[in-house]
């Protein structure tokens, strides 16, 4: 798969480590940006990851800022995109298996590179489990009226 990769001045410590992660598991990863490690803002570079797993470009996507949760809330903006902030191997398995999360989030000032592969491991690996009853509630998240 290609996988999209982001994350600001925060997230950049675990670029390294994350891009090695994916291409140990046979996975082609796309860098986004930023482009280094001067303060930057977020949103720019979840949006562009957002985009483009949204697009097709990319099959999946890898965020990480200082804690995961600006850079991904930013992702879910985009209709379509489900980005998970997970510190926990479970979370990151069963977002995939209930919540066909196609974007996961990681905070480098919460995440060691250890765990951070162990996410990425865990997120890229399992398979959404197709369940009726997922399908349904992912499909509410866009449907139900927004007033
Ligand atoms: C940057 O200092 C930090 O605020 C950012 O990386 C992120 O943690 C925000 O959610």
């Amino acid at each position: 798969m290609k996988i999209a990769i982001g994350c600001d001045h925060a997230g950049i410590l675990l670029k390294d480590t994350v891009m090695e992660c994916v291409r140990a598991m046979g996975h082609e990863p796309v860098y986004m940006g930023c482009p280094d490690a001067n303060s930057c803002d977020y949103p720019i570079y979840g949006r562009a990851v957002a985009k483009a797993v949204k697009s097709g470009q990319c099959d999946m996507g890898i965020l990480m800022c200082g804690t995961g949760c600006g850079i991904s809330l930013a992702a879910n903006r985009i209709p379509g995109i489900r980005c998970v902030n997970c510190s926990d191997v479970a979370t990151a398995r069963l977002s995939r298996e209930h919540n066909d999360a196609n974007v996961i989030s990681i905070g480098s000032r919460i995440v060691g590179t250890e765990l951070a592969c162990d996410l990425i491991k865990a997120f890229l690996s399992t398979p959404f489990s197709n369940g009726p009853r997922h399908i349904k509630r992912i499909e509410m998240i866009d449907s139900l009226p927004l007033e």
